[in-house]
């Protein structure tokens, strides 16, 4: 099965960024023991610090890939051409957050992609990108 993993501004600076809210692990790090753990997941990874460049890649795995999780990060709270590109495809896509945002600041509680998505993590750190390999690859078994 293929699945796509779309980051979106600032996340390509994991391991440096606020590492008290993030974590110290560079995503590339985390990646490769993602892969080795799922061997017969045929993984993509894309991350852009630019909303359309998110929209492009949503919309070029969109309608092949078996499965997409995203985490839009700051654009999660702002972009409703994001919401609007995952209603758009057929691809199912999980929206993941490190951070638990609804322990944060007002504005991160508002999501312009949860209603779209198949369901959401958050606040379990990377550990929430594995979780929903995990319920990709279990949907497709049953
Ligand atoms: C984030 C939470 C967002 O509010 C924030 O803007 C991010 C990262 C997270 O993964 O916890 O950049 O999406």
């Amino acid at each position: 099965m293929k699945i796509a993993i779309i980051n979106g501004p600032n996340l390509n600076l994991l391991g440096k960024r606020e590492t008290d809210i993030y974590g110290a692990m560079p995503f590339e790090k985390f990646l490769d023991r993602l892969t080795e753990k799922f061997p017969a997941v045929e993984f993509s990874y894309y991350q852009s610090n630019i909303e359309g460049e998110l929209i492009n890649a949503l919309q070029l795995v969109g309608f092949d890939y078996d499965g997409i999780i995203l985490n839009p990060a700051g654009y999660t709270h702002t972009s409703v051409a994001i919401g609007d590109a995952v209603a758009a495809i057929r691809a199912p896509v999980i929206e993941v957050h490190i951070s638990n945002v609804h322990a944060r600041e007002d504005f991160r509680k508002f999501s312009y992609l949860s209603a779209k998505a198949v369901g959401s993590i958050f606040g379990l750190g990377l550990r929430g990108y594995e979780l929903a390999v995990e319920w990709f690859v279990k949907s497709a078994e049953s």
